[in-house]
């Protein structure tokens, strides 16, 4: 039998599965949530969430998939027989996922090349994104970027994956904390002489608003960080369980799984230091409830403001945002090509080679959802949307919790949280957070993830 493609070792898993969890959801919605739901209230009630459930559900992905060495569709097979459509479930979330992400890829990499060609006061315009998307030639920068994560994909594991992740990464981070770190020393006065400082707006970022809390808002709160996790994390959706299945056996989980929730906890609170003390600086306090129009509207307007340092800041910020993309990107294609590898018994090249054009064409389409196939959708959780938005929903609001639900049943339950042990333990490492895991996954975790699905899915209000 051919060799199993793999990882070269702890440092090439650790920074591609980094690289998956690294993504917009820490650069972009990390931040508006903190600004929404209360600032270092929000920060607490996260960090509480990923040590417990970011924990548990990382750390099952990636045991099933070492202990397997196979994606999710043949790993839930072989973990209990008859339990394959739980795997198939497990595959339509990369499955839907890559039909959008390649889109809001291209959005990035549109706004990195109008910094790079020095049109940064365009972009600052009030109607600049919404005029981009409805225009179909939009469709152009999605492909570009499908093209590059199917080129990447196509060259394998170790040439493809780690090479890209182990180059992105590290580049990723020092400009994060580079960028945080200036955030902090900006200030603006105005007319009025009162000033502001980049040091006043991390007070704003850290320091928990308890105003009007009642425990319907903690519990929204709370509803809102978990969802925030799944995303962040990349977990139950396949993609941990496709990485950690090219992990060597000598390789210890503990350790790794540690070290992907440090790089994504921490690259998604830095991402909030140094965007939130921009936006409050420059753009005042209401800037910061700009939700999803954040990264799109409010940035490009802040960058203006700040005059030529807003000008590099800008051209770093998206070329960071389009890297962290990319290796998102790279582990959704990666999780399908390997379920299909598997399913079909096709080989590599061939098949990213027809799933990158599936997709190119997926990506068009969902692109022209704004202006060509334009449709305006009421979801279940009470919000509109468009195509991409859809997608959004079917994998992240619906499939996800959902399939947390079963998996953990499956394993707290059904093959009994032992079987997740022997892999961390294996060959010699420590699983000390062993009892927690117990815990979570039989108790905790079932039954706040169905609440989580019914929240999502509208059958429960909020
Ligand atoms: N974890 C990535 C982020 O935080 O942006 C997003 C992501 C990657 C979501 C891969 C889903 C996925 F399949």
């Amino acid at each position: 039998m051919k060799k199993k493609s793999s990882f070269s070792g702890q440092i090439g898993f650790v920074l591609a599965a980094a690289g998956s969890a690294v993504g917009v959801g820490n650069l972009w919605r990390f931040p508006y949530l903190v600004a929404k739901d209360g600032g270092g209230l929000f920060l607490i009630i996260y960090i509480v969430l990923v040590l417990t459930f970011g924990f548990t559900l990382l750390t099952t992905d990636i045991a099933i998939g070492r202990k397997t060495g196979q994606s999710a569709i043949a790993a839930y097979e072989t973990m209990r027989p008859g339990w394959k459509k739980l795997g198939i479930l497990t595959f339509c979330v990369p499955m839907l996922i890559m039909t959008y992400y390649a889109v809001i890829g291209g959005w990035i990499l549109k706004y990195f090349t109008v910094y790079l060609t020095g049109d940064f006061a365009a972009a600052a315009k009030d109607d600049y994104f919404t005029d981009f998307i409805t225009d179909p030639s939009s469709v152009w920068f999605g492909l570009i970027f499908m093209l590059l994560t199917g080129f990447i994909v196509y060259n394998g594991v170790e040439g493809g994956i780690e090479r890209c992740s182990k180059f992105v990464m590290p580049i990723l981070l020092v400009l994060v904390v580079g960028i945080a770190i200036f955030s902090l020393t900006l200030r603006s006065g105005d007319e009025s002489g009162a000033v502001r400082t980049g040091l006043d707006g991390l007070k704003v970022y850290l320091m928990p608003d308890m105003s009007g809390l009642t425990l319907s808002r903690f519990l929204q709160i709370t509803l809102d960080a978990m969802s925030q996790l799944f995303f962040s994390l990349s977990v139950s959706m396949g993609i941990m369980i496709t990485y950690g299945s090219y992990v060597q056996k000598e390789v210890d989980l503990n350790k790794s799984v540690a070290q992907i929730e440090i790089v994504d906890t921490g690259v998604a609170i830095l991402a909030g230091m140094m965007i939130i003390p921009a936006i409050f600086v420059f753009s005042g306090i209401d800037g910061m409830s700009a939700g999803p129009s954040l990264m799109f509207v409010a940035l490009p307007k802040t960058f203006y403001t700040m005059g030529k340092a807003g000008y590099v800041i800008g051209l770093v910020f998206f070329l960071l945002t389009a890297f962290a993309a990319l290796t998102s990107c790279i582990s959704v294609l990666e999780a399908i090509t390997a379920n299909c590898m598997e399913v079909f018994h096709t080989e590599r090249k061939k098949t990213t080679g027809v799933l990158t054009i599936i997709y190119l064409i997926a990506t068009a389409v969902i692109a022209l959802g704004y202006s060509v196939f334009y449709v305006e959708v009421k979801l279940p959780n009470g919000s509109t949307g468009q195509l991409l938005d859809i997608m959004d929903y079917i994998s992240n609001s619906f499939l996800m919790p959902l399939i947390s639900v079963f998996s953990t049943i499956l394993v707290g339950w059904i093959v009994g949280p032992k079987w997740i042990a022997e892999e961390m333990e294996h060959p010699n490492g420590k699983f000390s957070r062993k009892h927690l895991y117990n815990i979570m996954i039989k108790y905790v975790a079932p039954f706040i993830m169905v609440i989580l699905f019914l929240q999502s899915t509208g059958l429960l209000d909020r």
